[in-house]
């Protein structure tokens, strides 16, 4: 299979490794039916989500650290092994230290160094781009990049166009090197446009207007979504990315096992798969369990189609994912383990 950065690379990067952690609280539609003016009819069919998970207790680098101890423990391997740390979120534990920092602390990874990357539900598509580099070019072994983010934290739970939607989950995956042409991460494409910036975004807090009591009154500490506006981007944006990286690798829906595609609505990831050519039973999907997680859905993904033996080694997939920015983009992946 082709991949277009062949040329520099003297090892391929490869996922070895899958884990994830989510909450135990459920909020399910019903509930908030309870509180919002909303129905689980609305919800399902608009959606596609039933319930998400809520840390009631907790910070976005207890959800990483908890994928990350789920992913040593079923690889075996120590935390002192780690080299690099990507924390993928929009929901740091605090401005700084960055949640790598804590994570890395809190996991015992004392070899490893670290750092956040913010693209909104692009960060994994983003982060696993990013620390492939390193492993690509013989930097690092062992590189974890973790996906994690307690929507709850920032969600308004008075607005019921947006409270539906978001949900609290950390997953992550083990990047190591391959020499082998066949299996890893093979080709990707990377997108943004700032001119999206108006639609979705949390605009208090920041050097921009920093917090202060009109900040708090006017909810600008809260996420913004003008949901009609980022969904007709998003549903074009997400298809696009993924017809385009099949395409410039000839392959056709036939050739991909798997779309592993960001959770935000099931109707952006049905008109995915349409663009593709793709059988719906070849898309990953979990958005009903746990809405949009932000930067977990993917790595939530395929942790749980791992652990359950739907996916396996040798499959063809293709990750994407569109969100704040706007960011957007797709991986071609050959699966190692
Ligand atoms: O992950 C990052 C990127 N984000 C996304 O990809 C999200 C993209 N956007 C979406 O997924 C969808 O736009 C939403 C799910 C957020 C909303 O669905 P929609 O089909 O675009 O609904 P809408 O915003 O056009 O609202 C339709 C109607 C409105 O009522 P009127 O004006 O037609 O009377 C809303 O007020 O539905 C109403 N509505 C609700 N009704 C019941 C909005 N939220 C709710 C609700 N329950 N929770």
């Amino acid at each position: 299979m082709m991949s277009t950065n062949d040329q520099k690379r003297p090892f391929r990067a490869a996922i070895t490794g899958v884990g994830h952690f989510v909450p135990e609280y459920r909020l399910t539609n019903s509930e908030l039916e309870k509180t919002v003016d909303t129905t689980d009819e609305w919800i399902r069919t608009r959606t596609g989500i039933v319930e998400r998970r809520i840390l009631k207790n907790g910070a976005t680098s207890d959800l990483a650290s908890g994928a990350i101890n789920d992913l040593l423990k079923k690889k075996n391997m120590s935390a002192s092994e780690i080299d690099l740390i990507v924390v993928a979120t929009i929901t740091p534990d605090m401005f700084f230290p960055s949640t790598a920092c804590v994570v890395q602390e809190k996991i015992g990874a004392k070899n490893a160094w670290g750092f956040d990357l913010s693209a909104a539900c692009s960060g994994f598509i983003f982060s696993l781009v990013t620390a492939a580099q390193f492993v690509e070019n013989g930097s690092y072994k062992k590189v974890i990049v973790v996906g994690a983010d307690k929507m709850s934290a920032i969600t308004d739970y008075t607005d019921r166009a947006n409270c539906i939607l978001f949900g609290d989950a950390g997953a992550a995956v083990l990047l190591e090197p391959t020499e082998s042409d066949e299996y890893g991460i093979l080709d990707h494409i990377v997108r943004c446009d700032g001119a999206g910036g108006s639609t979705l975004n949390i605009l208090g807090g920041g050097s921009l207007n920093p917090a202060t009591h009109e900040t708090v009154d006017r909810k600008m500490h809260y996420l913004y979504q003008d949901g009609k506006a980022v969904f007709k981007v998003a549903v074009v944006g997400m298809a696009d990315v993924s017809y385009e990286i099949m395409k410039r690798n000839n392959l056709t829906g036939r050739d991909v096992d798997w779309l592993v595609p960001h959770q935000a609505n099931k109707r952006i990831i049905d008109a995915t798969a349409n663009r593709m050519e793709l059988d719906s039973s070849k898309v990953m999907l979990n958005i009903d369990r746990y809405g949009n997680t932000t930067a977990a859905t993917i790595p939530l993904c395929l942790s749980e189609y791992y652990q359950n033996g739907k996916l396996k080694k040798g499959q063809t997939l293709v990750l994407s994912a569109f969100g704040a920015g706007y960011t957007w983009g797709a991986i071609l992946v050959k699966w190692a383990i």
